[in-house]
């Protein structure tokens, strides 16, 4: 079954797409992204990427070049085409082809990417067993809610926690915990869970959204506040969340085990509840 890939009105296979080495995308890191992931063939919260999606274009104005049921459509047909049940959907956006002066090209005109490409079955090792992570400063820029292109600072520290052994790095600024490289990150103190509110400084995890509302649904407190970076090592459980990490349980944090069970009962119960959330959502797990 092929990768597809789709530029600009256009479906072809991964290999065969190209794009210009003059798209800004591709000079200055100038657009912004979304990964979708779908279940039995169904995109898991299309609508809430999607919106995200615009909200990160607007932020840093970019025009949208396509309306939500355009961009449904060609989502669906990608998926249909690539085939895969378990598919990830990579979408970018960028500010398009101009020759290479910083200031924006007028008019623009958006470059539109999408891929499509398997996902490997849930790993049920590491959800059983958790994974290790470390903390690392977070040197990224101060509009982290906007979901752009320019990863160098997170594929730094990615590269930096595997290094050390270990699966994520959660980011650390000012002495506040921020979020992962590519996840957002919860702990669990005498059951409540706890996270680093929505700000500028970390993505609005579509993920997390549904995960806290899923929680309280659940009957567990969820406090949304600063967490210093210490409190990271007083935690009963830590888990990461996210499009490709789902609930994800921390077992050692900088080397030293969490808490004394993996998972841990919150994180499992979270988890359990978010995957019945799937299920019911797509009918698929
Ligand atoms: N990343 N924080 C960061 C920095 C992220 O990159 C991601 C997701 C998340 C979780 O967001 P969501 O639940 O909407 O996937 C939080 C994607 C998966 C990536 O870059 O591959």
């Amino acid at each position: 079954m092929p990768n597809i890939a789709y530029v600009n009105g256009r479906f072809s296979s991964l290999e065969e797409a190209t794009i210009s080495i003059e798209d800004r995308g591709f000079q200055f890191g100038d657009g912004v992204y979304e990964v979708v992931r779908t279940y039995g063939g169904i995109p898991f919260r299309l609508y809430d990427h999607l919106l995200r999606l615009e909200s990160s274009a607007r932020a840093v104005s970019i025009p949208v070049p396509l309306s939500r049921t355009e961009w449904e459509a060609l989502i669906r047909e990608g998926v249909q085409r690539s085939d895969y049940a378990a598919c990830m959907v990579y979408i970018q956006l960028t500010r398009g082809v101009a020759p290479r002066a910083h200031l924006f090209p007028s008019p623009a005109k958006p470059t539109v990417v999408m891929t499509f490409r398997e996902i490997p079955g849930p790993d049920g090792a590491l959800q059983r067993q958790g994974v290790p992570a470390v903390t690392l400063s977070d040197l990224r820029w101060g509009r982290c809610s906007i979901k752009s292109l320019n990863l160098l600072a997170n594929v730094l520290a990615k590269q930096a926690a595997a290094d050390a052994g270990a699966m994520e790095a959660i980011l650390v600024k000012d002495g506040l915990v921020t979020e992962g490289c590519s996840s957002n990150v919860c702990l669990v103190r005498d059951g409540n869970i706890i996270t680093p509110p929505l700000s500028d400084q970390l993505l609005a995890g579509v993920t997390r959204a549904v995960v806290l509302e899923l929680a309280r649904k659940n009957g567990i407190v969820v406090d949304e506040r600063d967490v210093p970076e210490e409190e990271l090592t007083r935690a009963d459980e830590l888990f990461l969340i996210g499009t490709t990490v789902e609930v994800l349980p921390v077992s050692a944090l900088n080397g030293v085990p969490v808490g004394d069970r993996v998972p841990g009962t919150v994180t499992q119960a979270v988890s359990d509840a978010f995957h019945r959330c799937i299920l019911s959502e797509t009918g698929q797990r």
